[in-house]
């Protein structure tokens, strides 16, 4: 790489985080602030429920003399992201580098429990949050010639575990999505990337979205008995403190991302210490495949590094 190239990727960023009240989006935008970049840490409701969160993120902003802003985003909602758009131009003078769609929901149960509103309610943050985020910074990057996008997927974007599916969907939807980007925003310098956590003991997990028909679970017999020891067994591990996967290791792996340069950032990092590789055999084999398929339609520039 040429100096002047590698100098450029020693400059700090402008970075948007989306869920940056609690979990992963409040650890990487403060590795992110303390690494020198400049931060939009967004959340929904701060003068609501997440004005303490939002209060306490600007505090520790001021102790530490990091550059990070606290701007209120609800992914859900057009007017927000809108207004969040705005906002962040005016702040940064037009300027932005990276955006990180975080913010998720996650819930488990049998899977005929979620009505057709749970399934909307899941689309609607984990996925369609992603997509209007996205779609809305995106011209920005484009103009620039420059950027990165990196989408929180989880290993459940990959493997199926029961009681997961509508969770799982969701992840799977924003894996397409966000390869399909990648190929296509490759030629216009614009880099995509996906973060494929495993389980970590996040705020997440006290915020669990529970199925509206949980009467059908009683019609379920073995299944539901062996859910209930599955998720006693998971509650167990995740609220040991010696669980290996460390919240710290996922913002770590995504401030890695951000300080890799363009052309080098791999389309899938798994962050995981429990799984036993499942992930990585299905992330190299499809690899695999991928680039096969692509060459054969003749698409070959879009995947080569
Ligand atoms: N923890 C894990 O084991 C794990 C594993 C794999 C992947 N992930 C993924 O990692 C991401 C972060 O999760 P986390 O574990 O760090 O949990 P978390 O602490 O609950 O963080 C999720 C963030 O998303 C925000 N959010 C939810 N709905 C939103 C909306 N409509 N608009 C804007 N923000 C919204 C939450 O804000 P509120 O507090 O206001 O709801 C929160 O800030 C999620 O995409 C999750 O699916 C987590």
């Amino acid at each position: 790489m040429s100096e002047v190239i590698s100098n450029f990727y020693l400059m700090k960023q402008t970075i948007l985080i989306t869920g940056a009240s609690t979990g992963f989006g409040k650890l990487t935008a403060q590795t992110l602030a303390l690494g020198g970049h400049r931060v939009f840490a967004t959340m929904r409701d701060i003068k609501g429920k997440n004005a303490q969160h939002a209060h306490h993120l600007k505090q520790w902003a001021k102790d530490n003399k990091a550059k990070l802003e606290v701007v209120e985003l609800d992914v859900t909602s057009d007017n927000s992201v809108a207004s969040a758009k705005e906002e962040i131009i005016s702040l940064a003078n037009g300027q932005l580098d990276v955006v990180i769609n975080n913010a998720g929901i996650y819930g488990g149960g049998i899977t005929e429990s979620f009505t057709i509103t749970d399934y909307k309610n899941f689309f609607e943050v984990n996925v369609f949050g992603s997509v209007r985020v996205a779609n809305a910074f995106l011209p920005i990057l484009r103009k620039q010639g420059s950027g990165l996008i990196v989408q929180i997927s989880s290993v459940l974007g990959r493997v199926i575990i029961p009681f997961g599916g509508v969770y799982d969907a969701t992840k799977f939807a924003v894996e397409a999505i966000n390869e399909s980007l990648h190929y296509e925003l490759r030629p216009l310098g614009v880099d995509v990337s996906i973060v494929q956590p495993g389980p970590f003991p996040t705020e997440i997990f006290e915020k669990v979205f529970q199925p509206a028909n949980q009467s059908v679970a009683a019609e379920y017999g073995l299944t539901t008995q062996l859910m209930g020891g599955f998720f006693e067994y998971f509650q167990k591990t995740m609220s040991d403190p010696a669980i290996p996967n460390k919240p710290q290791d996922v913002a770590d792996a995504i401030a890695k991302l951000v300080e890799t340069p363009h052309g080098k950032r791999p389309l899938r990092v798994v962050v995981d210490k429990i799984m036993g590789g499942t992930t990585e055999i299905i992330n190299d084999t499809a690899s695999k495949v991928q680039a096969g398929l692509l060459q054969n339609f003749g698409l070959n520039e879009l995947v080569k590094n």
